[in-house]
């Protein structure tokens, strides 16, 4: 077929992407929809809308995403894409947002074309995907996959709430969480578009990254148990300041983050502290940290060396110390053939291209345990994200949405056996 008509419609996306944009919490920085909060049910509703207007059968699964289907001619396993609409706090309009509004303009422009495809499509909005308070992310897209497990839900957060109590709270079962929906489902394969959130197709002057693989990630949380006191009265050589004991491990993370490969990241990025007033010696500190990398060699021995050196301070200053680790996913590499395929449909429409890493997690890493699974990339001013001031213009956006539509349009008439990925031509 002609994939040339299927470019999106530009204006018609680009003011959708505002539209869902005004659905943010009021109170917060930028376009604020934490998973959970009442604009992101909201905002849910709205997408359920868009994906029934543009002719798909919408339903809900027992993970909590949203998924709409339009029926192919022959069925069989579905072919897949979508992404997510929940933010982080003080979040940007673009993360997560581009890929499933824009898959539901690929699903208009398939219908007004009166292109059908094979394989039935799914569009999928994938619950909570942004890291929450309990230390883990990709929730919706962890549940279908089968690997939530029932120790996540017991985890309770740097809020002191419990995960599963939270996700009742908003309607979800936690059985239905926990009910490995997609994997007992075999699928045709998934392809998700999202913006970079990093520098280097911008620096580059390129209009797509083909995604050869997502960074591992490997989470903690931890509790610094020190003792309250009296700050006028207790002397410094007889606390027990769990902040201190925080703070060095603060240090910790950083060093450990300098001292890895190249693509090594570890960051501290919530931090609770008890009772929190200046005239307390702190009694108590959660602190929540990740670290990135695509080396899962390195990443693999974080755990061990980490903590030896934050118990060991802790103990200087008589802390108890109780960490709890996640890993959210390890390395994982897109499929060869659905990076060929991308790249050979970006050649196709004239866009430029580079095949590279992806630093930020996506559901994508998950659903690639189940199917042969690819991302592609359009790029973000100044590599901005999780910030109000991510940026895509609505030219890229919509480059990217055509690509997202000739892709799936090959997924679907191809098989994804390759084992190769063929770099550029
Ligand atoms: C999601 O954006 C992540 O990389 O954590
Ligand atoms: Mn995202
Ligand atoms: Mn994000």
């Amino acid at each position: 077929m002609n994939v040339e008509l299927l470019e999106p419609d530009r204006e018609r996306l680009w003011s959708e992407l505002h539209d869902l944009a005004r659905l943010s919490e009021a109170d917060s920085a930028g376009w604020t929809r934490r998973v959970f909060s009442e604009p992101y049910r909201a905002a849910r509703d709205w997408v359920r809308g868009r994906m029934r207007d543009a002719g798909l059968a919408v339903t809900t699964d027992p993970a909590g995403n949203i998924v709409g289907r339009l029926p192919g001619r022959h069925g069989g396993p579905p072919l897949v894409t979508g992404s997510h609409t929940d933010t982080v706090e003080g979040g940007g309009r673009f993360d997560g947002v581009v890929g499933v509004l824009g898959a539901i303009e690929v699903v208009r422009r398939l219908r007004e074309t009166g292109t059908q495809l094979d394989h039935d499509l799914l569009v999928v909005d994938f619950l909570g995907e942004e890291v929450n308070p309990y230390s883990g992310s990709c929730l919706g897209s962890q549940a279908a996959t089968g690997v939530l497990t029932a120790d996540t839900l017991d985890r309770t957060g740097v809020d002191g709430k419990r995960l599963g109590d939270v996700a009742t709270a908003f309607g979800l079962d936690p059985d239905g969480l926990l009910a490995p929906t997609w994997a007992m489902q075999r699928l045709h394969g998934y392809l998700e578009l999202h913006i970079e959130q990093g520098p280097t197709l911008e620096q580059r002057g390129l209009d797509i990254g083909v995604v050869t693989a997502i960074v591992g990630i490997e989470r903690f949380l931890a509790t610094f148990i020190g003792r309250a006191d009296h700050a006028g009265t207790r002397r410094m050589g007889d606390r027990r300041d769990a902040l201190v004991a925080a703070a060095k491990a603060v240090l910790t993370v950083e060093r450990e983050g300098c001292a890895g490969p190249d693509s090594a990241v570890a960051t501290c990025g919530a931090l609770r502290i008890e009772p929190g007033a200046e005239n307390v010696v702190p009694g108590r500190a959660l602190l929540a940290a990740e670290f990135r990398s695509e080396d899962q060699t390195w990443l693999s021995g974080v755990r061990r060396r980490v903590v030896d050196e934050i118990a060991r301070h802790s103990a200087e200053n008589g802390v108890e110390l109780l960490v709890d680790w996640s890993a959210d996913n390890p390395v994982v590499p897109t499929n060869p053939s659905v990076q060929n395929l991308a790249a050979a449909a970006a050649d196709e429409l004239g866009a430029s291209w580079l095949a590279m890493p992806s630093g930020a997690g996506h559901d994508a890493a998950h659903l690639a345990a189940r199917c042969p699974a690819g991302m592609i990339f359009v790029p973000s001013r100044d590599g901005r994200s999780h910030c109000p001031d991510e940026w895509t213009d609505a030219a890229q956006i919509a480059t990217g949405v055509h690509l997202l539509a000739a892709s799936l349009v090959r997924m679907d008439q191809q098989a994804t056996v390759d084992t190769e990925f063929a770099g550029p031509r």
